[in-house]
């Protein structure tokens, strides 16, 4: 698995009046971890909506490896390795962590189904493979613990923990994570900056973030991006982006104390 590059060209999505997204181009190179920021409205999961193919832009291209994927359905870039997540993702609740891991492997590999009736050897081995990869997973984000319990019996941090360890089991090439803490406790959303370290670590991914929590997102991202009314008011390093006046004027002005935080965060570890 190579981490994918992203080639945004002039991209704007308008509904109606609404330019959601204006005009943007960014160049994300294999391997990146790109953090999308910026004020409620700005256009950033319509930006994530434009590259996984949920929606089609009114003009520009998206590249995925020099490839124009503008006008192919998300099953299709999802077969090239684009995986995203959702704003308020929804798990199965009567199911455990370790059936909706199982689930969630299968809807990738898209296992025969008469094969998998039949109990052919290739089924079987089909099946210990998946339940190995689903072992690993449980492992490696710590979920033993909750391996059999019901995903309505969960924390909304832990349920998010088993979101983002489905994602990884489907081995993403480039991954789209929208506000994968929104609605967890302080506490516990401190917990994914090792985790999403994690998630780049193991599947070496490129990913794109969309973040209100600055601190996490200047914690983990080799580039950061500042949307304002769907455009680009800022784009650069870490560091770069948290001097530009720009996104200070655009974004960051509003969470002073969330930026001295990040500096103390992306000290860590
Ligand atoms: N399907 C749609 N039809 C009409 N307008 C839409 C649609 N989707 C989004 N918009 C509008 O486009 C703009 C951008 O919305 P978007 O959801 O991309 O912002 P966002 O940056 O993700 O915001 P948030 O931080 O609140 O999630 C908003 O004005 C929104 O109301
Ligand atoms: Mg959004």
């Amino acid at each position: 698995m190579t981490a994918a590059a992203l080639e945004i060209e002039d991209v704007a999505v308008w509904f109606g009046g609404v330019h959601a997204v204006d005009g943007v181009s960014l160049s994300i190179a294999p391997g990146a971890v790109v953090g999308l920021i910026g004020p409620n409205g700005s256009g950033k999961t319509t930006l994530l909506d434009a590259i996984s193919g949920q929606t089609s832009p009114t003009r520009g291209t998206v590249r995925l490896d020099g490839q124009d994927v503008t006008g192919r359905l998300p099953e299709a870039r999802a077969k090239l390795g684009v995986v995203r997540s959702f704003q308020d993702c929804r798990l199965f609740p009567e199911l455990s962590v370790e059936e909706v891991l199982l689930v969630s492997e299968d809807v990738r590999r898209r296992v025969g189904v008469l094969s998998t009736t039949l109990h052919t050897p290739w089924a079987r081995r089909a099946e210990r493979a998946k339940r190995a990869a689903v072992a690993d997973v449980i492992g490696a984000f710590g979920l033993d613990r909750y391996r059999n319990h019901r995903i309505q019996e969960l924390s909304t941090g832990t349920r998010r923990v088993v979101d983002l360890a489905a994602i990884v089991l489907a081995s993403p090439r480039l991954l789209l994570l929208d506000e994968p803490t929104a609605g967890i406790a302080q506490r516990e959303a401190e917990a994914f900056v090792p985790l999403l370290r994690r998630i780049h670590d193991v599947t070496g991914a490129t990913i794109v973030l969309v973040e209100h929590d600055v601190p996490m997102v200047f914690a983990l991202s080799t580039q950061v991006v500042v949307m304002e009314t769907g455009k680009v008011a800022s784009s650069g390093t870490p560091e770069a982006v948290m001097k530009d006046p720009a996104a200070v004027a655009a974004y960051l002005g509003a969470s002073p104390e969330a930026l001295a935080r990040s500096g103390r965060l992306s000290g860590d570890d």
